[in-house]
């Protein structure tokens, strides 16, 4: 688990002689924390972009300007919410869309499993109105973004956060709806790989399902919700990782001879923001790569 591993054992994965991956899909798959916003307990999501969002500065809340609304500030500027004026390259990654949705077609075909705790606590969303509606609705498989970050943050205003950078770095077109600890890494692999030819970045597609929401129901703390209070979506989550998951792997594996061997030309930009695989990112400054 968390970035290290992720790139690491990506890494290992690809470079062993014992594997031929330049034609191979990868179902990038965890559970989550979910924003009550978009998703819920058991939900599943289809990722079009991973997005590192702790990659900033950050001060303790108790040290910031009172004028800040959070400690973290991007990379280059001096205040949060603001756009980054340095990148690293990793801050986010955009994969194949067309693919995306055909997953999100097989996917779709699942019956998630559900329990009656997780439901239970999902009512408890219901005293946040419009907002958080989908955190009281059963199991759906949605299309929205992943924010990876090594810390395991949790509660509304670090949520709220990640979210505005979500949008912010992906220049309003990402929604934030499932926090990892590995995505990005994983994908900056493919993605160098991709570049030396051993692998095809637009056969990735992510997938994340919610174990525990990212921020509390009203009238719980967030140190409760992380802490006390039992949500009872872990084991959904892992379960409907495998039911939605084979969906996508049994649909690629009957079409192989007419669609996926050749593979679904993606239509919209894949890669990251310093446009590594060609193409001008639709986020970011531009290419630095021509
Ligand atoms: C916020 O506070 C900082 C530090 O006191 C100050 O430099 C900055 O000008 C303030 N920003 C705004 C928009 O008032
Ligand atoms: C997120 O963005 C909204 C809208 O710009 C802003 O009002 C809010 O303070 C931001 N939240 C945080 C935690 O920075
Ligand atoms: C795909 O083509 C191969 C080689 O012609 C064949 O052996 C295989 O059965 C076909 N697979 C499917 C799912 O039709
Ligand atoms: C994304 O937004 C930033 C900040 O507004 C802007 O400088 C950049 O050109 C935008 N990128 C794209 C590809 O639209």
């Amino acid at each position: 688990m968390a970035e290290i591993n992720a790139a690491a054992t990506m890494t290992a994965v690809i470079l062993s002689p014992h594997f031929d991956l330049r034609k191979t899909y990868f179902l990038i798959a965890g559970i989550a924390g979910v924003s009550p916003k978009v998703s819920t307990l058991g939900g599943v999501a289809l990722a079009r972009y991973a997005v590192q969002v702790a990659l900033q500065y950050e001060f303790d809340a108790r040290e910031m300007p009172g004028n800040f609304s959070v400690g973290y500030v991007s990379y280059g500027t001096t205040a949060p919410n603001q756009y980054p004026k340095t990148f690293y390259g990793t801050e986010v990654m955009e994969v194949n869309a067309a693919l995306l949705d055909v997953a999100f077609g097989y996917a779709s075909k699942a019956k998630l499993a559900d329990n009656a705790e997780a439901e239970s606590y999902r009512a408890r969303y219901k005293a946040g109105g419009e907002e958080f509606a989908a955190a009281t609705r059963g199991p759906s498989v949605v299309k929205c973004d992943a924010a990876t970050s090594d810390v395991y943050y949790s509660g509304t205003i670090l949520s709220e956060a990640f979210e505005n950078v979500t949008a912010i770095w992906t220049n309003g077109t990402g929604k934030y709806c499932m926090t990892a600890q590995e995505d990005n890494a994983t994908l900056e692999v493919l993605m160098r790989m991709a570049i030396h030819g051993l692998v095809d970045f637009a056969r990735v597609i992510v997938m994340r399902t919610g174990s525990d929401f990212d921020r509390p129901p009203p009238g719980v703390s967030a140190y409760d919700n992380l802490f006390v209070v039992q949500q009872n979506g872990f084991e959904i989550a892992i379960e409907n990782i495998y039911l939605a998951g084979v969906e996508i792997v049994m649909g690629i594996l009957k079409d192989w001879n007419r669609t996926f061997k050749k593979g679904i030309a993606p239509k919209n930009y894949i890669g990251d923001v310093l446009g590594s695989l060609g193409g001008s990112p639709d986020f970011g400054p531009g290419s630095t790569t021509a």
